[in-house]
């Protein structure tokens, strides 16, 4: 079986795009610019490695220390509670920022509202942290198969209770949308299915923060390629319609990667009917983040006409991406990369060393590659495992 499995794709660009706009982006980044600990992840260059091989620049926004939860998945998160609070509330979120909340009036409405949501980890982990700022209640439910130190490390941030049960990623979901029919909770999904948008659109909102601050750190420099890891492929949508519309005369080539067992966009995008599909079961991947069986609904056009390239990759393509981050070239600076945030960068190095992927992939001496680095070691047992240590 091939580590890589590549399908590319003629991209256009779809008009769901103009959803995940500037100004969504900027309206939700002027809200996180009010949230304690918020402070902008750092672009890394990769120059020696883009030297090594011969290309302009690789770039890395590295979200490993975003809010001091370990990953980017917080942003979405905290701007959805935001925005359904403001709405329970009778808030203007144009007007309203975090510090509205700190009003005790306004908390004593808050202390009642209690959120649920189904995670592998990340996304449970924000919004644990973000229901604690809020002085809300949340429920946390994780897959089967799920790492108790990830569990704890849900409960630790902020103020849900999380549980591992014994179902897949999709039914979880499904469990969670039962859970808070039933109990008058707020569902907080990071994926969007018919009838289910409107909270799912706002968390992708939330995600282009990191969009907007990455094109404004990156300078006069335009990505010619941006690679992206996706689950469900929320984020990675919503950072490509961001890019999208900035760089409309000329927009970056977007490669989706997804591990192969459960590369449900890649299926999707294969079957050529145009239809999101889904993968059963129980698949297995070091990847938790991205063990994730559905295509979100919200952006499924936006992967699906825009991307160029559709990448399955097995787990040791993201060990390798892991270990490269963490002993860079020369005076690279050293990223700490889990799991699901190291498998573009394995992908990358697997393509800048093989002539015929480089053609494939249209890259050559003036390409501008932006990776995401989605998470830092949120499971620091495997982490050092991979690197050896
Ligand atoms: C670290 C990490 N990277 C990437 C993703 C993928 O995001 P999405 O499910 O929106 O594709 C996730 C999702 O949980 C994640 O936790």
């Amino acid at each position: 079986m091939p580590k890589v499995r590549v399908l590319s794709s003629i991209s256009t660009y779809s008009r769901a795009c103009g959803e995940f706009s500037a100004f969504a982006a900027e309206q939700a980044r002027r809200f996180h610019k009010t949230i304690p600990g918020y402070r902008e992840t750092p672009l890394v260059s990769l120059s020696c490695a883009a030297g090594e091989y011969g290309i302009d620049s690789i770039f890395v926004k590295d979200e490993s220390q975003r809010f001091g939860l370990k990953a980017f998945k917080g942003l979405g998160g905290s701007y959805a509670m935001f925005r359904i609070l403001c709405e329970r509330l009778g808030l203007d979120p144009g007007a309203a920022d975090y510090d509205t909340f700190r009003e005790a009036e306004v908390r004593r409405r808050c202390s009642g509202v209690e959120f649920v949501t189904a995670t592998d980890g990340n996304h449970g982990k924000g919004v644990s942290w973000v229901a604690k700022l809020f002085g809300c209640k949340a429920h946390v439910y994780m897959p089967k198969g799920s790492v108790e130190a990830r569990r704890r490390a849900i409960e630790e941030a902020g103020s849900a209770v999380a549980e591992i049960t014994e179902l897949n990623y999709d039914m979880t979901v499904e469990y969670a949308a039962l859970a808070a029919e039933r109990n008058g909770w707020e569902l907080i999904q990071d994926t969007a299915w018919e009838g289910y948008e409107k909270c799912p659109r706002w968390i992708i909102d939330g995600y282009l923060t990191l969009a907007a601050e990455a094109a404004e750190q990156m300078g006069e420099k335009k990505p010619t390629h941006i690679f992206m890891q996706a689950g469900v492929g929320a984020m990675a949508g919503g950072i490509e319609a961001y890019f999208m519309n900035k760089y409309r005369e000329e927009p970056p080539l977007v490669a989706i990667v997804e591990p192969t067992d459960v590369a449900c966009i890649y299926k999707s995008v294969l079957a050529g009917d145009g239809k999101a599909h889904s993968i059963e079961g129980n698949p297995q991947t070091i990847m938790a983040g991205l063990n994730c069986g559905t295509p979100c609904a919200a952006v499924w056009p936006i992967l699906r006409d825009c991307s160029a390239y559709f990448c399955a990759c097995e787990d040791s393509v993201t060990e390798e991406g892991m270990r490269a981050y963490a002993r860079p070239l020369g005076s690279d600076k050293a990223i700490v990369s889990g799991e699901s945030g190291a498998v573009t960068y394995g992908l990358l190095l697997k393509i800048l060393k093989s002539d015929s992927l480089r053609e494939q992939f249209k890259i050559d001496e003036k390409s501008v590659i932006l990776l995401i680095n989605t998470e830092g070691d949120t499971d620091p047992v495997n982490y050092r495992k991979v690197l050896g240590e």
